[in-house]
């Protein structure tokens, strides 16, 4: 992967498997020192070993996305190392898949907790730090439930539909400070949450096959984090085209719409959307 992220600074949240390994290896790889939190402190020093036995700048904390004073005790810890933090990946999530009629109060409050309130920690624990150094991007996990419903998924596609209310009005709040915010799918079919790493190792090439590989899908963010703050914010991309645009054109690809996503009429009318927030009051 070229070193297109030399100096940068980045967090992963729920970095120890999945996703989130996937993508805190690729930023390394491009050259962002990467800390990656997680709660599993076993997988998340695997997790560690392995970013760094690639050559890669890491520093695990065991974090709960969910307990504010741990995030922002993350982004102490992070800018004492390295002085700054450039990049935000809320990628941590948990799903529990259960009727409504089944779904008590505690699994409704720990689902909103992980995926929407973790998602509200990370970014307000970077946010001041973000606008002292001029700017930085924020992007949370999207899903096809930030979109459309799924059975047996109510409190998981409330938390999910929650991040895009959340990224659409901190993105207007976020532009004066050159600060994106934005979310990104997976766009490809990866391993399906919550199967820990002993089991993804257990699984028949068959089930494997049937997966991408999440390190392939980090090229999406190295292109992401590579763009000036200010050209996307607000914004709903799928890593799975982007990285096929990086993989076919290089990182400096010809923008177009269905390059970055796959709601392409969404992603438009958020484009169009965001040329009047340039008329808000005090801009
Ligand atoms: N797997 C899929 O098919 C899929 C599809 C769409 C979106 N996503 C999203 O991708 C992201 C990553 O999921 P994944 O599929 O890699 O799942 P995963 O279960 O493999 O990884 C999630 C990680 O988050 C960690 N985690 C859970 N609760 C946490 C907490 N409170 N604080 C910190 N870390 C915590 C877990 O320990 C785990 O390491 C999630 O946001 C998920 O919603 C996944």
């Amino acid at each position: 992967m070229e070193q297109t992220l030399t100096g940068k600074v980045a967090v992963v949240t729920g970095a120890g498997r999945g996703l989130g390994f996937g993508i805190a290896r690729g930023l390394a790889q491009a050259g962002a020192y990467v800390c990656i939190t997680d709660i599993v402190e076993d997988e998340l020093s695997q997790a560690a070993q392995e970013i760094a036995d690639d050559g890669g700048e890491v520093l695990p904390i065991v974090a709960d996305v969910g307990i504010y004073k741990q995030m922002e005790s993350v982004v102490e810890r992070v800018v004492a190392q390295w002085d700054r933090l450039d990049a935000l990946v809320n990628n941590a999530g948990r799903i529990h898949f259960v009727s409504f009629t089944e779904t008590s109060p505690a699994l409704w409050q720990n689902t909103i907790d992980v995926n929407l309130t973790g998602v509200y920690n990370g970014v307000k624990a970077v946010w001041e730090q973000m606008i002292r150094q001029g700017g930085g991007h924020c992007v949370t996990i999207a899903s096809g439930a930030s979109v459309r419903g799924f059975v047996d998924e109510v409190s998981y596609c409330a938390a999910k539909h929650g991040i895009e209310g959340f990224t659409k009005a901190l993105a207007m709040e976020g532009e004066p400070f050159n600060i994106a915010v934005n979310t990104m799918g997976p766009g490809k079919l990866i391993k399906p949450t919550g199967i820990t790493r002993a089991k993804a190792a257990a699984l028949s090439p068959e089930e494997k096959a049937a997966w991408v590989d999440p390190l392939t899908l980090a090229p999406a963010f190295v292109w992401l984090f590579s763009q000036v703050p200010g050209r996307f914010s607000g914004q709903r991309f799928d890593a799975g085209p982007v990285a096929d645009a990086v993989l076919a054109e290089g990182y400096n690809f010809e923008f177009t719409p269905e390059k970055v996503t796959l709601y392409i009429d969404e992603f438009v009318e958020r484009l169009n959307q965001r040329k009047s927030w340039t008329t808000l009051p005090g801009k």
